[in-house]
C-alpha cells in the first residue's frame, strides 16, 4: 500500500464545490483517503446525499473519524479501514480524492478502479488521472488546503 497523510481541504472550500457540482438525495458520496473523517461528515451533513463514505488506509485516523459520528434518519455515514484499491466502489455516484500528494504508483490503479466502478459518474481530484477514461475532463474549480490553494479536476 502507498500511503502520504498531508494535507486536508478547508471546510468552505468543499461547501464551494458541491454548490458547483451539485450532490441530491440519489448520490453517494465516497471521499477516497478520508483522513480525519471531516469532509465526508461536511458533505453528509450539509448535503442531501443518502449515503457517505470515507475510505481510509491509517487506523488512527480511522479511529478519530469514528469518534463521533452524525446521525440522519434513513440516511448512512460509513467510515471504512482499508486501501481504497481493495475496496469495491461499487454503488458510489461522486467520488472525491484529496490527491495533492498520490503520485502515478497510485492515481494509476485507482483511475482504472474509477473505470470499472461505472455508478461513479463524478470525479473530484485534486491531481489529474490519466488512466481515467471512463470519464471526461470538465473543469477545474479553485480550492483552498491546509497547505495552499490547489485545483481540483472535475471528471463527468
Ligand atoms: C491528503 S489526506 C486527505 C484527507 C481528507 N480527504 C481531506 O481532504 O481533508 C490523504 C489521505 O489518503 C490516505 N490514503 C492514501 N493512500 C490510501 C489508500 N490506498 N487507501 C486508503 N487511504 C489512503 C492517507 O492515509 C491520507 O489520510
Amino acid at each position: 500500500m502507498i500511503t502520504n497523510t498531508q494535507g486536508e481541504i478547508l471546510a468552505p472550500s468543499i461547501e464551494k464545490l458541491f454548490k458547483k457540482v451539485p450532490l441530491s438525495a440519489q448520490d453517494i458520496f465516497v471521499d477516497l483517503g478520508s483522513g480525519r473523517g471531516q469532509i465526508t461528515k461536511q458533505v453528509f451533513l450539509q448535503t442531501e446525499v443518502k449515503e457517505a463514505w470515507g475510505i481510509e488506509c491509517l487506523e488512527l485516523l480511522h479511529l478519530e473519524a469514528i469518534k463521533e459520528l452524525p446521525v440522519s434518519e434513513g440516511r448512512r455515514l460509513n467510515f471504512i479501514l482499508g486501501d481504497f484499491l481493495n475496496y469495491s466502489l461499487m454503488g458510489a455516484t461522486v467520488a472525491l480524492i484529496n490527491s495533492a500528494c498520490f503520485g502515478p504508483k497510485l492515481l494509476n490503479p485507482l483511475g482504472e478502479r474509477l473505470n470499472q466502478t461505472t455508478s461513479i459518474k463524478t470525479v473530484c481530484t485534486l491531481r489529474p488521472i490519466l488512466t481515467l477514461t471512463r470519464l471526461q475532463f470538465i473543469k477545474t474549480i479553485r480550492v483552498e488546503c491546509s497547505w495552499d490553494s490547489a485545483l481540483c479536476y472535475i471528471y463527468q
